[in-house]
């Protein structure tokens, strides 16, 4: 049997050629060693940081050679699918997202995503995660997606409701955080949970958004 018929998902991710996922304006792409400076530069940023728990600030050049390496080096065993999300538009890399933890008996995953301070604020997130979670339901074969939120990310929870996440509950003190213990709020989605309709933001939020396309 081949990986791309395999019921494993973990198969079905090693079979996934880039781009994995194409959305209106964005492609998830599997990450490539040339788009480094433009990933150290969008995700040096305190407030990834401050919302995940592994990036730290200032995210500097070693710190992403460091991640290069670990994707590359890592055995490929299809457990989790890290991608960068390109503008179709100009090739600009956006941010960043992807599915770990997949569980092959229970079919079930944890997503995770962030944007370049300059990409926010215009429904690039909201079109990645639908990409993302079409992919995961589908190819991939997913059953259940999970998303972690720390309290307080409203941007985050909010690009979570408009892919029909809902929430299940809040985690106490579930991990460790800068040495402290944090609550993390739990959103899931199921296979067949209704998609509520994209749709695009009023108007870009912060100077440094970069002009719709
Ligand atoms: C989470 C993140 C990817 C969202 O990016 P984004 O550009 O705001 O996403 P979108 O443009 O698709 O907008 C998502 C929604 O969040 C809302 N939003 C954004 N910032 C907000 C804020 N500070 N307060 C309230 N709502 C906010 C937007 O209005 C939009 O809601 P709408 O659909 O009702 O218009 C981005 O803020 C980010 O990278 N944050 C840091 C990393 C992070 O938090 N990752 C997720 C960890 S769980």
């Amino acid at each position: 049997m081949t990986g791309a018929r395999s019921k494993d998902p973990r198969k079905r991710v090693l079979a996934l050629r880039s781009p994995v996922a194409v959305t209106r304006r964005l492609a998830l792409t599997l990450p490539e060693r040339r788009r480094l400076e433009e990933m150290v530069a969008a995700i040096n940023d305190p407030v990834v940081a401050r919302w995940t728990l592994r990036v730290p600030y200032p995210y500097r050049r070693s710190d992403g050679e460091a991640t290069f390496r670990r994707w590359a080096q890592r055995p490929r065993t299809g457990e989790a699918l890290p991608l960068h999300i390109v503008r179709r538009a100009d090739d600009a890399l956006v941010g960043g997202l992807g599915i770990h933890d997949i569980d092959p008996e229970h079919l079930r995953a944890e997503v995770g995503y962030w944007l370049g301070p300059a990409f926010r604020g215009q429904g690039y997130a909201r079109e990645a995660v639908r990409g993302l979670c079409r992919l995961a339901h589908g190819t991939i074969g997913l059953h259940r997606l999970e998303a972690g939120v720390f309290p307080g990310n409203r941007a985050s929870v909010a690009v979570l409701l408009a892919n029909g996440f809902r929430r299940e509950g809040r985690l106490r003190e579930n991990v460790r955080k800068g040495g402290r213990p944090v609550d993390v709020l739990l959103y899931a989605r199921l296979r067949d949970d209704p998609w509520p309709p994209l749709v695009a933001p009023a108007r870009p939020r912060g100077a440094s958004a970069a002009p719709a396309r």
